[in-house]
């Protein structure tokens, strides 16, 4: 079982010349590396992601509130967003059939359907509530803050719907809150109904909480190998002991990233699983990257490169003729699945079709990876950087083991970049325009901006 990173593509000598990242340019990375590591492991306790593999107790008290859930309900809905949401949508995806809720319940093994309601369109939620059998349905509702505000609105519309359903004394029988040990509404409510709850640390920010119980939870519910996803990420994290980028995987991926980006012009990073099973942990990887670095420094200066996900085969025609092709402003990290060229026999047929008869005897777990490697030394031909991360296996482990590299190396990007890649003031303006205008206590000075700013003009306007 392993996860590795061949970075050749990003380098100078594989690539056309004055192209990309020069050994001098590596090696004088390792210095700012070690700076970033040592600042990384200095916040170790205000970083909780990074003991979550190895977090016991915790682990405990999830699967304890899964195997009483066990055999008691069909659905668990998920109401959750941002790092509430992708994380457990990430594992789902990758580890779960393909189309896990419309199987049959012998084909889930007897686990329930997991949804995750990750936006507030009301059509989506009506559709939602009209399909799903109330009295047989787990919503766990996960938030960090515990009040966010599309997750609350979702909550009270969910929560009259089973209180219609089951009655209001029942209704709590079916509701688990994943959020905060101390603060915020959902844990008032916990408190004074005595509504299951289970904690996400204080130290464990939402977009690196998939292995906190927010992610952990429906996982287990569903019947995903959560011991496996820890050992893997445990094994990424004990990688990640090393000060040097050459033997540290989520260090390397971020010192090439962020050479990549401050020195060579590349300011967008592809993640392009050749997988169908990490079509979704590509969107939660942008996320992760986009949130966490995308920031203003003290100075005023910006940062930030901008995230793009991918899915091979099927982007290769699709985005690929602008990697290929357009401005030489990208990076793209393959994904390859090393175990599976025997897998998808492609049969012998119309032999007299020069067209076809050559795929006769080959497998598409070959085919696929003949073409990510395809893809990955076309691009280098054209000078366009690229790496490939290769796992042996979608499976729990390795999932948890990429998961826990893209964790720790946003982590170590951020202090490269020299930002906090662990806040988001980013997005505080919007949501106070948005709180402002629905009326919420305390939102004046938040109104009054809004207010001042300028009204949309007529003459731009049709
Ligand atoms: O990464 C983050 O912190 C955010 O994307 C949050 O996950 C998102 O805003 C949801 O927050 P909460 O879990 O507090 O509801």
């Amino acid at each position: 079982m392993t996860v590795s990173i061949d970075f050749t593509n990003m380098m100078a000598g594989a690539l056309p010349a004055g192209t990309g990242i020069t050994e001098a340019q590596w090696n004088g990375a390792r210095a700012p590396f070690a700076a970033a590591h040592a600042a990384v492991e200095a916040q170790r306790k205000a970083l909780g992601f990074l003991t979550l593999p190895t977090n016991e107790p915790l682990l405990a008290s999830t699967l304890a509130i899964a195997e009483r859930a066990r055999g008691q309900f069909d659905d668990v809905l998920l109401l959750g967003i941002g790092g509430s949401a992708l994380g457990p949508i990430a594992l789902r995806t990758a580890l779960r059939p393909l189309a896990w809720n419309t199987l049959s319940l012998e084909a889930r093994n007897r686990y329930p359907r997991l949804h995750v309601l990750d936006n507030v369109d009301p059509s989506t939620i009506a559709t939602m509530l009209a399909r799903l059998n109330l009295g047989r349905t787990l919503v766990l509702v996960v938030s960090k803050s515990g009040g966010t505000v599309e997750t609350m609105a979702q909550y009270l519309i969910v929560r009259e719907a089973l209180a219609t359903t089951v009655g209001e004394s029942q209704a709590k029988e079916h509701l688990v809150f994943v959020t905060d040990p101390e603060v915020g509404a959902l844990r008032r409510i916990a408190r004074a109904e005595g509504i299951t709850t289970v904690d996400i640390p204080q130290n464990v920010g939402g977009r690196f909480s998939v292995l906190s119980p927010v992610g952990l939870l429906p996982a287990a519910l569903i019947g995903i190998d959560v011991r496996a996803l820890l050992a893997g990420a445990a094994d990424m994290t004990q990688r990640a002991a090393s000060t040097s980028p050459s033997d540290n995987p989520a260090g390397a991926f971020a010192v090439l990233q962020w050479l990549a980006d401050t020195q060579h012009g590349r300011h967008v990073h592809a993640l392009m699983p050749y997988a169908d099973p990490l079509r979704d942990l590509a969107l939660w990887f942008v996320q992760l990257w986009a949130e966490s670095l995308g920031k203003q420094r003290a100075d005023g200066t910006h940062t930030g490169p901008t995230p793009l996900p991918a899915l091979g085969a099927t982007d290769q025609h699709s985005q690929v003729q602008l990697f290929m092709e357009g401005p030489a402003d990208k990076t793209v990290t393959f994904v390859a699945v090393n175990g599976r060229t025997r897998e998808g026999a492609i049969p012998s047929r119309h032999a007299d079709i020069p067209e076809l008869a050559y795929l006769g005897g080959h497998t598409l777990g070959e085919l696929l990876d003949i073409e990510q490697r395809a893809t990955a030394g076309a691009l280098a031909a054209r000078g366009r950087l690229n790496a490939t991360i290769a796992i042996d296996t979608v499976d729990a482990w390795h999932v948890g083991s990429l998961m826990q590299l893209f964790a720790l190396a946003t982590a170590y990007a951020g202090a490269l970049y020299g930002i906090d890649a662990f806040n988001q003031p980013g997005v505080e303006l919007g949501k106070n325009f948005a709180y402002a205008m629905l009326g919420k206590p305390g939102s004046g000075a938040a109104r009054a901006e809004w207010d001042a700013l300028p009204k949309p003009d007529p003459r731009w306007r049709l």
